[in-house]
């Protein structure tokens, strides 16, 4: 019975191409139907025993030399007993000391890891070309651990990450203990990635890091956020609307509302915005993507917050969400890594006829 609905999945998969952003299929199977829980189109099915069954995501790659950019990476467990892991990217570089990203890879919270395909070429192509050493985190998944696990994960790993680049000891780990400059971190995700990676420059801005650390600036690409009322452009499709909320609920198991801050940072008032603990913020948001009005009133409510850093906007027309990772060779693709590229190393982004880029406060 599995198999009939795998079948089907991959040939709705096959006809819609790789879609990576949430969104309702035409009909979900009831949920008695061959003992289904939870059908997460196009991620993955959720069986009343427990079970899980992928449909996309779980490829992995081996930690390697690139040949084509010459950028190093190993897997590190860092708490091998809870499963927690990372892969560390080293560019081909004579810099003595090198920024430091950490990076939060999307996939609906419940997809995805740091050792696929996917993410093994976006991260050897940012490091390369933004010349920095690389921290991509393996958070766990939902529905298995539902939220709040990847929000401690990835505050969790920061600390290490930050920890084991003060420390002068034998043991410590060489590339983030020897090329780690932390007057120059940065947080970047995508979709589920940068809804991580705006939680955890909050709670450092509440909590502070340790050792004083700050972080100096977060990129949030296409990042996965919603709330229970429209924002300006935003669908206002009860059926998308609802399937949305629903998806929402499943990878917090119930445990955060559609307007809770974490999902919808919108609702924040300004005295909140004013505590994200970052000097400067990129969020790119791609024209077909359901979820671009958030990214846009994401920036659009820090700029009038009062929180007084630099906010940024980079908008690609005629994309769907995270299409930069689908078509990693595109022009469009390629001009969305210089963004990036740029912002990292403190350069305004390029501009191009593609692209909109927009400086707010
Ligand atoms: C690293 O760069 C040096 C100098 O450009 C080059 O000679 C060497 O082949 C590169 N190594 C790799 C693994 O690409």
């Amino acid at each position: 019975m599995a198999g009939s609905i795998s079948s089907m999945l991959l040939l709705l998969l096959n006809m819609a191409g790789a879609l990576l952003a949430p969104r309702a299929p035409d009909s979900l199977p009831a949920a008695d139907d061959e003992g289904v829980d939870f059908f997460f189109f196009p991620f993955l099915v959720l069986y009343k025993s427990g079970r899980v069954e992928r449909f996309m995501g779980t490829d992995t790659v081996p930690a390697s030399v690139d040949p084509a950019t010459g950028v190093a990476s190993k897997d590190v467990a860092i708490d091998a007993a809870a499963g927690l892991a990372v892969r560390l990217y080293l560019p081909n570089s004579t810099a003595e000391r090198l920024p430091l990203v950490v990076f939060y890879h999307g996939g609906a919270f419940v997809t995805e890891s740091a050792f696929s395909p996917t993410y093994q070429r976006y991260l050897n192509a940012l490091v390369s070309r933004a010349g920095v050493l690389a921290v991509s985190v393996d958070y766990h998944l939902s529905p298995e651990r539902p939220l709040p696990v990847a929000y401690d994960d990835a505050w969790a790993v920061l600390q290490w990450a930050l920890a084991s680049a003060r420390s002068g000891e034998a043991d410590a780990e060489p590339w983030l203990s020897r090329r780690a400059d932390l007057t120059r971190l940065f947080l970047v995700g995508d979709s589920a990635g940068g809804n991580i990676v705006h939680n955890v420059a909050m709670r450092a801005g509440r909590e502070g890091l340790d050792g004083g650390a700050t972080i100096q600036g977060v990129a949030l690409l296409d990042p996965y956020f919603w709330g229970k009322r429209p924002v300006p452009s935003e669908t206002r499709d009860p059926a998308e609307r609802r399937w949305l909320d629903r998806t929402w609920s499943f990878v917090c198991a119930g445990r955060y509302g559609v307007d809770d801050p974490v999902i919808n940072p919108v609702a924040m008032a300004s005295d909140e915005w004013r505590r994200l603990g970052c000097a400067r913020v990129l969020v790119t948001v791609a024209g077909l993507d359901v979820l671009a009005a958030r990214g846009r009133a994401y920036v659009a409510a820090l700029g009038a917050s009062g929180w007084g850093g630099d906010v940024r906007l980079y908008e690609t027309p005629g994309e769907s969400h995270v299409y930069f990772l689908l078509k990693p060779d595109g022009e469009k693709a390629a001009k969305e890594m210089d963004a990036v590229v740029a912002f990292i190393n403190g350069n305004r982004p390029l501009e191009s006829s593609e692209s909109e880029v927009s400086a707010i406060s």
